[in-house]
This record gives structure tokens, C-alpha cells and sequence, in this order.
């Protein structure tokens, strides 16, 4: 187990808390593994009523760990990411995510999957896919311009134009926008108010709300896909060097 995420469990929440902040908490296999169990911890556990996400540091997360990428260019072997995204879109116990600070690449897609969001006023919200030579994941091609609409999803997903909090509060993406220093107070405030109701019709509600799942369990196979062939491309592996270089990457 990686100490790069820590897991807690207190007054029948589990609390999720990325924990790499050297690295921006960006994502490696390990803390997905660790990720993915804790949220199958949660379903299987009938004492957890809800599951909270959150970061530490100045970075929700900086999304997935680009030397990670840069490896996983030239294996077979699946990515975290592709073991992660089921479980998060399938989670039946209530999501809420803390959001405290930028969120890049799956740091925004996995908010897609969670029922309430908090946002601090310093978070920001970044699909730089294109430009690492990547596709969308976590089914982002559908429910982003689902959301959003056809033109805000091409600024997001073509452009990777970034979003501030604001601009995500008013265009629905998140619930609340907080000062940062109450984020988590209200983010675990929204959890114990879900982890006091009747558990089963939280549960059902959630699964009616959620009644598009079998497009979304689609969407993100057939994204999965086309991203795991991308990953060997040289656009992207261009993109990863330049990263891991400190250089502006060059696609010509
Ligand atoms: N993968 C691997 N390493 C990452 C990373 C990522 N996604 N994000 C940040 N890091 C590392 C940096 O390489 C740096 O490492 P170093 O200290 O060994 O040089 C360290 O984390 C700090 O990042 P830095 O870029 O110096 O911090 P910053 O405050 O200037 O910028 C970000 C923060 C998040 C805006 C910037 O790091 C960034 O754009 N990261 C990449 C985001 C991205 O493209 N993610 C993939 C989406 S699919």
C-alpha cells in the first residue's frame, strides 16, 4: 500500500485524501490501486454511508503522474487509470469532493462521477488532453458536452481551456464555492447529512439519478481504448518529454 493516499473513516464517512503534494498529488498506479480499494471498502462496508475526496496541498491533483505515462507509452501492461474509472462511475455510496485547488486531466474527469462538489475559490479546472496528445477519458466525451453543452465541452476538451471556480460554480460543474480555508468543513458537513439519512433510499436515489450508467460504463471502455493507443504515439510521447524537461513540447 502507498502512503500517497490516506484513508480514514470517521462517523460512517470515508474520507479519501490525496497525499503527494511534491508531486501536485499527481496520480500514480499505486495511489489508484489504493484509491480503487478504498472505494470498494466503502461499498462493501455497510457502517459507510458516504465517501469523501479531497486533496492535500495547493492541488486537488495535477492528474495522471506523466513519467507513469511516459512508461506506460512503450508496455501492455493497463494503466491504473483504466482499473480506477469503473469503480469510481459504479460507486454506489455517495461521492462529495473537496476540491482544493487545480484539477488536470482525470483531476477534473473524476469530479464527473461524484454526486456533490465543493470548490475552493483557488480551484481551477483543466482538459489539457489535446495538447499531450491524448483523448478524453472517464467518459469526459459524453458528459462533458452533456452538462455543458456542445460549445463549452470544445473549449474544455479541444482548447483545454482552463476554468475557474467561479466559472465552474456558475456553469454548474460544482455545488458550493467556499473560501479555502472552509472546504473541508463544509465538504464533511455535506457528508454527515448524507450519512444520516436512510441508507438504501440514499443508495436507490443515487442509482436513479445516475439512470445513464450503461452509456457512461460504454463511453469510458471505448475512450479507454483509443487513450491506451495514444499513449505510444509520438505526439504524446513529445508531450511527456517536454514535460518531464521543463520544454515547450514540438509537434511539428
Ligand atoms: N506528473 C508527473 N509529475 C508532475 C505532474 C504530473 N502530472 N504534475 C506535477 N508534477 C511534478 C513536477 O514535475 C515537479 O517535479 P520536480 O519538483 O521534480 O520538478 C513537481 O511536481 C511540482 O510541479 P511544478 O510544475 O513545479 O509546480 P507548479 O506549481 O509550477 O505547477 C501544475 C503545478 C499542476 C500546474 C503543473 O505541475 C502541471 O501543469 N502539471 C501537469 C499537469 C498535466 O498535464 N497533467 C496530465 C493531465 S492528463
Amino acid at each position: 500500500m502507498t502512503e500517497d493516499v490516506v484513508v480514514t473513516t470517521a462517523g460512517g464517512v470515508l474520507e479519501i485524501r490525496l497525499n503527494r503534494p511534491e508531486k501536485k498529488n499527481a496520480l500514480t498506479r499505486a495511489m489508484y490501486e489504493a484509491m480503487s480499494a478504498a472505494m470498494e471498502q466503502a461499498d462493501a462496508d455497510p457502517k459507510i454511508r458516504a465517501v469523501l475526496l479531497t486533496g492535500t496541498g495547493d492541488t486537488f491533483t495535477s492528474g495522471n503522474d506523466i513519467k507513469d505515462f511516459q512508461a506506460r507509452g512503450a508496455s501492455n501492461e493497463p494503466r491504473g487509470g483504466s482499473r480506477f474509472l469503473p469503480v469510481i462511475s459504479s460507486l454506489q455510496k455517495p461521492l462529495i469532493a473537496a476540491v482544493n485547488g487545480a484539477a488536470i486531466g482525470v483531476g477534473t474527469t473524476m469530479l464527473l462521477h461524484c454526486d456533490l462538489i465543493v470548490a475552493a475559490r483557488s480551484a481551477r479546472f483543466v482538459m489539457p488532453f489535446t495538447s499531450l496528445g491524448l483523448v478524453p477519458e472517464a467518459a469526459s466525451s459524453l458528459l462533458v458536452p452533456r452538462l455543458l453543452g456542445h460549445q463549452r465541452a470544445s473549449a474544455l476538451l479541444l482548447l483545454g481551456e482552463p476554468l475557474d471556480a467561479a466559472a465552474a460554480f456558475e456553469w454548474g460543474l460544482v455545488n458550493r464555492l467556499v473560501d479555502d480555508e472552509e472546504l473541508l468543513d463544509v465538504a464533511r458537513a455535506l457528508a454527515a447529512r448524507l450519512a444520516a439519512l436512510p441508507p438504501q433510499a440514499v443508495r436507490l436515489t443515487k442509482r436513479l439519478i445516475k439512470h445513464g450508467a450503461p452509456d457512461v460504463a460504454s463511453r469510458i471502455a471505448e475512450e479507454i481504448e483509443v487513450f491506451s493507443e495514444r499513449l505510444a504515439s509520438p505526439e504524446a510521447q513529445e508531450a511527456f518529454a517536454a514535460f518531464m524537461e521543463k520544454r515547450r513540447p514540438n509537434f511539428s
